[in-house]
């Protein structure tokens, strides 16, 4: 039994390691005729690509895609198109420094998989990580930027909301901040603070955890089935399968316990342009697992780097006690660069569904229905 596909008719299957020559994907069930270039993927991939800024790791990868399968030339328009089959994507690993996890081989770094993988599989590869790095999520990236071509006008959109004890201030909120520096804020004061306070963290040789928001506009009502196909039920596994995340909240999240019932319930009238309207949305866009046509809004909880310079305690394979300090190049906060990641998996599960939608129920009546005849 192995696990390295998700998505049901977008279907993304990944593989490679951190320290193999290339990692890639393969993306079964796109459409055809959907215009797709290497163009078309490599921005996303550069938001997410290592040694940017000081504050992320300094292993320098160009991550330039490559598009080995599933597209032609089409005659008419002239544009390269999917064709419907399927479409392998891979990125060459240029900057592998294995000798730097020699140290480390035999012992299990506290908080990373390094025991759970030995323990499951008997072996493992300590080359960064092997599998379990999140080098593998540059291809989650570029699947993602395929997915996003599927769903005509929608929009995902991420940002990091809270670092360690530092949250955003929400009334200081600009998506066109989040662009402007190297951690992805949306709220330009804190974002001026972050950068000493990871200066700091990393000089004491430490680490820090993050919250990351993922906000997709343009969701077509209806998408996600009940019971065992939920919308928010699909989204949150496909963000707690992202290295590092603990926690995934949609809406309102844990604050709904916290909320009354007529607190918590978003009401509804009909907009001047006759449409329905919601007055607030704790249901990040969701009710019953299927959407609402509100943005859908999705959180989630990463956790600080396990690899620290911080000497800790633990046991090797041998079953001997023993102390580890991981040297290397590993991100301060691997919160930031999740943001991309976070909206890579939201875009996929989003397509996904649409597809899945429109497999099954086709074209539906629009809403409001026409009352019955009398
Ligand atoms: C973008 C990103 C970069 C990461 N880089 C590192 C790293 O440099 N060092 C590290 O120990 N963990 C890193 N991680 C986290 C590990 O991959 C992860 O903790 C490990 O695979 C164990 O899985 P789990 O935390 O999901 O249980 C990173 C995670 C993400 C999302």
């Amino acid at each position: 039994m192995s696990f390295n596909t998700f998505g049901h008719l977008f279907r993304v299957t990944t593989f490679g390691e951190s320290h193999g020559p290339a990692i890639g994907c393969v993306i079964d069930g796109c459409p055809p005729r959907i215009p797709l270039r290497e163009a078309d993927i490599q921005p996303y991939l550069d938001r997410r690509r290592p040694g940017q800024s000081r504050y992320t790791t300094q292993r320098q990868e160009p991550d330039t895609v490559r598009i080995i399968s599933g597209v032609f030339i089409d005659e008419i328009t002239g544009a390269q198109v999917t064709t419907g089959t399927p479409i392998a994507l891979v990125i060459d690993n240029l900057d592998q420094r294995s000798k730097d996890y020699s140290a480390i081989k035999d012992k299990y770094r506290p908080g990373h998989a390094d025991l759970t993988y030995d323990i499951k599989y008997g072996l493992r590869d300590y080359r960064g990580g092997g599998r379990q790095s999140a080098r593998e999520t540059a291809m989650r990236v570029a699947a993602g930027a395929v997915a996003r071509k599927i769903v005509p006008d929608l929009k995902i959109r991420g940002a990091l909301v809270q670092m360690g004890p530092h949250r955003v201030d929400r009334a200081r909120w600009d998506w066109d901040e989040v662009d402007k520096n190297p951690f992805f804020c949306p709220d330009a004061k804190l974002a001026a603070m972050l950068g000493d306070y990871l200066d700091d963290l990393r000089k004491k040789g430490s680490s820090i955890g993050a919250v990351i928001e993922v906000v997709a506009e343009g969701v077509p009502p209806g998408l996600g089935a009940p019971i065992y196909g939920k919308l928010d039920g699909d989204l949150a596994a496909a963000l707690m399968g992202i290295n590092a995340v603990k926690g995934v909240e949609i809406g309102a999240g844990f604050r709904a316990a916290e909320l009354s019932g007529e607190e918590n319930g978003d009401e509804m009238r009909i907009g001047n342009d006759g449409k329905l309207r919601f007055l607030s949305n704790n249901a990040g866009g969701i009710l019953g697992g299927i959407s609402t046509g509100q943005p859908v809004v999705a959180r989630f909880a990463v956790k600080p780097t396990s690899s620290i310079l911080t000497p800790r305690r633990t046991v090797d394979r041998y079953g001997h006690e023993t102390e580890i300090s991981t040297t290397g190049r590993h991100d301060p906060c691997v919160g930031i660069r999740a943001v991309p990641i976070g909206e890579a998996m939201v875009a996929c599960v989003i397509a996904d569904h649409y597809l899945r939608q429109r497999g099954q129920v086709g074209d539906t009546p629009a809403w409001p229905f026409a009352p019955p005849a009398r």
